[in-house]
């Protein structure tokens, strides 16, 4: 059986496409997109999805409201569709480490730097471009992990190198991290993961 997958998204959905283009060229044998959901209802990941033809739900954390309560809507919301794993890919909300426990080694992420440098909690789109930039490293890069209780914490799966240019901005450096190194690690590593927990499923 195939690992149902979720991908969570907050904006333009590059990584999703990514994930999409992936499976149409049938590089994701195990594991199947069957959700996405956004906490953002104007994010353009949701009319790729539709696309698509995968199902989407908006599941909005509204200002002073407890995460726990997004959390818990979130939850009903994976547990309805049967969903197997988690793909974070532009997804800009911190999960709790109670949510996190719930889903052990089922949640990757991708992260737009070479981690353990420019990550953690606000360091996030092009944030963390800049932070590099300013930092004046000549080499970033991406990283896909397991999401652990830590921001940025779980163990790595994947990272790519990307050379800095003299001319770079932010924009430029982050369409480069895009194509050289996260559109091609996330699907690898999304159909990793999901190959070993289809093992596990039977
Ligand atoms: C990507 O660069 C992703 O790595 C980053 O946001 C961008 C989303 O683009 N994620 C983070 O910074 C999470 N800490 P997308 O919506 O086009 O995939």
């Amino acid at each position: 059986m195939k690992t149902r997958i979720a991908v969570l998204v907050s904006g333009g959905g590059t990584n999703l496409q990514a994930l999409i283009d992936a499976a149409n060229r049938g590089e994701l044998p195990h594991g199947e997109l069957a959700l996405v959901v956004s906490n953002n209802a104007g994010a353009y990941a949701l009319k790729r999805a539709e696309a698509a033809g995968i199902e989407t739900a908006v599941c909005l954390r509204e200002k002073g409201q407890p995460r726990a309560d997004f959390e818990a809507r979130l939850q009903v919301v994976l547990s309805a569709h049967g969903i197997d794993m988690l793909v974070l890919a532009g997804f800009m909300a911190i999960l709790s480490a109670e949510f996190v426990k719930r889903w052990p080694d089922r949640i990757i992420n991708v992260h737009p730097a070479l981690i353990p440098s420019f990550c953690g909690e606000g360091y996030y789109g092009l944030r963390v471009h800049r932070a590099a930039l300013d930092y004046g490293v000549k080499v970033t890069g991406a990283t896909v992990h397991y999401v652990n209780e830590i921001p940025d914490g779980g163990r790595i799966i994947a990272q790519k190198a990307v050379d800095i240019l003299p001319d770079d901005t932010p924009e430029t450096l982050q369409r480069r991290v895009m194509e050289q190194a996260e559109w091609i690690l996330l699907p690898r590593a999304a159909e990793e993961v999901a190959e070993k927990l289809g093992t596990e499923k039977g």
